[in-house]
């Protein structure tokens, strides 16, 4: 069974789509943090991620991959565990960049198809129900107003002790939504056949009653 969930930054997609996993005995994989974990390599080599043929050029001495313990998703590149350093405000826009070259995404594309073609998966991500797993049998687009999404972003950054301001943290939200929205290659947009889930007034208990009530009806 494969559950596709995709929608912008910050919607809660990783927390609505890991509690709706352990509720309902899935394996939950965050495919950005692939992204991310390419992007945290590139940079860690002194690459300039803007620089398309550089990040082309290192790809084949990149290998990343996703191992799960306790139902937890845990990134290795080149065997290296790097599922903390990952969680920046740096590396999510490097990420985002890198995200958008198209050799990136080719790249990242079987290891994704692999692990869904082996386990029962609710993926998320921007092109799961568009590209990876078109197939996927039930397709969510989970979304929520940008100032919504930057209040629940400074939250979890102040605790995690590292406050930003509001302004900068929504500026950041808008630029990605952008980026993700208008690159060429599996731009973010909802699959015709997925079902539109908008969490701005919801609660996260109310979201993922909303998300877990929509794959419980569909399977
Ligand atoms: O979900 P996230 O914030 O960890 O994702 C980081 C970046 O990776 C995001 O800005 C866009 C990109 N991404 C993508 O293009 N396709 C995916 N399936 C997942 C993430």
């Amino acid at each position: 069974m494969n559950i596709a969930i995709d929608g912008p930054a910050g919607a809660g997609k990783s927390t609505i789509a890991r509690a709706a996993a352990r509720k309902l005995g899935y394996i939950y994989v965050d495919t950005g943090a692939l992204y991310r974990a390419v992007a945290c390599e590139c940079l860690s080599r002194g690459i300039d991620i803007k620089d398309t043929a550089a990040v082309e050029a290192a790809l084949p001495g990149i290998r990343p991959s996703l191992a799960f313990a306790d139902g937890e998703q845990h990134v290795l590149v080149n065997g290296r565990d790097v599922s903390g350093e990952i969680r920046t405000p740096e590396i999510s826009m490097a990420a985002s960049a890198v995200s958008a070259i198209p050799a990136v995404r080719r790249f990242l594309l079987d290891t994704q198809r692999d692990i869904a073609a082996n386990n029962d998966v609710i993926m998320d991500g921007r092109d799961i129900g568009t590209v990876i797993l078109p197939n996927a049998q039930v397709k969510i687009f989970l979304t929520a107003s940008p100032e919504e999404r930057a209040r629940r972003r400074c939250k979890e950054l102040e605790e995690k002790g590292t406050p930003q301001p509001f302004e900068e943290v929504l500026r950041d939200i808008k630029k990605r939504d952008h980026d993700d929205m208008t690159r060429k290659e599996a731009p973010l947009k909802q699959a015709p056949d997925a079902v539109l889930a908008d969490t701005t007034d919801l609660d996260l208990e109310g979201a993922i009653a909303l998300v877990t009530g929509i794959i419980e009806d569909k399977t």
